[in-house]
C-alpha cells in the first residue's frame, strides 16, 4: 500500500473512534436517534475532509486532539449533508457508501433528525474547550465553519444544485454551484490550521487556493463517477445526475475534456503548496488521489 494509503486508512481509523466517542451513548429513550447518527456518521466512506484537516493541522504544529477533533466536527457536517442530499425530496438514493441510505434504514424523519443532530455536534465539539484552549479561536473557528457549511457556503451550493435541474448552465454557473455545495467545506478544512494557530496571511492564502482547485477537481471526478463509475465500486446509487436532469461538468464538457479539467486542475492545486516543505507532501499526494479514485 502507498504511503498516501496507509494514511488515509490510519485517519479514517482514529477519526471513526473520535466520532464513536463524541456521539451520546447513554440512551434516554433516544437510542435510536444516537444508533442512527453512528449509522450515517462512523463507516465506509474516504475521510477526504477529515483528511485535509488532520494534514493541514500538521504544516502549523497543532496537537493531535486538536486535529481530530476539528476532523471529526467536520466529518459530522458533511455526514448530515449526505443523509439530508438522499432524501426522497433531494436526490433519492438509496445507497451510500455501500449500505442503504439512513432514510432507508430508519426512515425520513429520523434521517433528518440525524442530519439535524450531527450539524448540531460539530458545533458543539468545535466550541469545546478540548478542541482549543483559546475560547476567541474556537469563535473564529465556529464562525468559519459556519459561514463554510451554510446558506452563503455548502447549503446554498445545494440550493443552486436544486435549481439547477433541467437547466442549462454556463461554465461560470456550475463552478460557482460546485464551488459552493462542494468546494466551502473543502477550504474550511485546509485553513483550519491557519485558524486554529492564529496564522493569518500567506500561508493560509495558499491553502485556500489549494482547497479551491482540489476542491473542483473532486467535484468532476464525483460527477465522471455518476456518469460513468459502478454502484459496486462507488457504493452509492449513479447516474443520479442525469436521472435529476442536473448539469454538471461532464453534461457541459463530455466525460474526456472534463477528465482533463479534473487533472489541470489537480496540478494546479499542487502548485500552491510550493512554499511548505515535505510536510505537505501528502497533501501533494492527495490531489491526484481526488481524480485518480474510484470511489
Ligand atoms: C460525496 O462526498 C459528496 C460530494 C460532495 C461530492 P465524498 O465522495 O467525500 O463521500 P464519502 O465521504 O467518501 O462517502
Ligand atoms: C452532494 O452532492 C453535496 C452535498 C451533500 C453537500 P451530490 O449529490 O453530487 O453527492 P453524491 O453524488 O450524492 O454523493
Ligand atoms: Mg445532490
Ligand atoms: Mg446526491
Ligand atoms: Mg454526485
Amino acid at each position: 500500500m502507498s504511503d498516501l494509503r496507509q494514511a488515509l486508512k490510519d485517519n479514517a481509523e482514529a477519526v471513526n473512534k473520535m466520532m464513536d466517542s463524541l456521539i451520546p451513548k447513554a440512551d434516554g429513550g433516544q437510542g435510536k436517534l444516537f444508533e442512527a447518527m453512528r449509522y450515517a456518521a462512523t463507516s465506509g466512506g474516504k475521510r477526504m475532509r477529515p483528511f485535509l484537516v488532520v494534514q493541514s493541522t500538521g504544516l502549523f504544529g497543532l496537537t493531535h486532539q486538536t486535529a481530530l477533533r476539528t476532523a471529526a466536527a467536520v466529518e459530522f457536517i458533511h455526514a448530515y449533508s449526505l443523509v439530508h442530499d438522499d432524501l426522497p425530496a433531494m436526490d433519492n438514493s438509496y445507497l451510500r457508501r455501500g449500505k442503504p441510505t439512513t432514510h432507508v434504514q430508519y426512515g425520513e424523519a429520523v434521517a433528518i433528525l440525524v442530519g439535524d443532530a450531527l450539524l448540531t455536534l460539530a458545533f458543539e465539539v468545535i466550541n469545546d474547550f478540548d478542541t482549543h484552549p483559546d475560547p476567541v479561536v474556537r469563535a473564529n473557528l465556529v464562525t468559519a465553519l459556519a459561514q463554510a457549511a451554510g446558506a452563503r457556503g455548502m447549503v446554498g451550493g445545494q440550493m443552486l444544485d436544486i435549481q439547477s435541474s433541467g437547466n442549462e448552465l454556463s461554465m461560470a454557473e456550475i463552478v460557482r454551484l460546485q464551488r459552493l455545495k462542494t468546494g466551502e467545506l473543502f477550504s474550511f478544512c485546509c485553513e483550519a490550521g491557519a485558524i486554529l494557530a492564529k496564522t493569518p496571511g500567506r500561508a493560509r492564502q495558499s491553502l485556500s487556493s489549494y482547497a479551491h482547485d482540489l476542491g473542483l477537481a473532486f467535484q468532476i471526478t464525483d460527477d465522471l463517477l455518476d456518469a460513468a463509475g459502478s454502484t459496486a465500486e462507488t457504493g452509492k446509487s449513479v447516474r443520479q445526475d442525469a436521472e435529476n436532469n442536473k448539469p454538471n461538468f461532464v453534461t457541459l464538457l463530455g466525460v474526456e475534456r472534463a477528465k482533463s479539467q479534473a487533472q489541470i486542475l489537480a496540478q494546479q492545486a499542487v502548485s500552491h503548496l510550493d512554499q511548505f516543505d515535505s510536510r505537505a507532501d501528502l497533501l501533494r499526494e492527495l490531489a491526484q488521489y481526488a481524480v485518480d479514485r474510484k470511489f
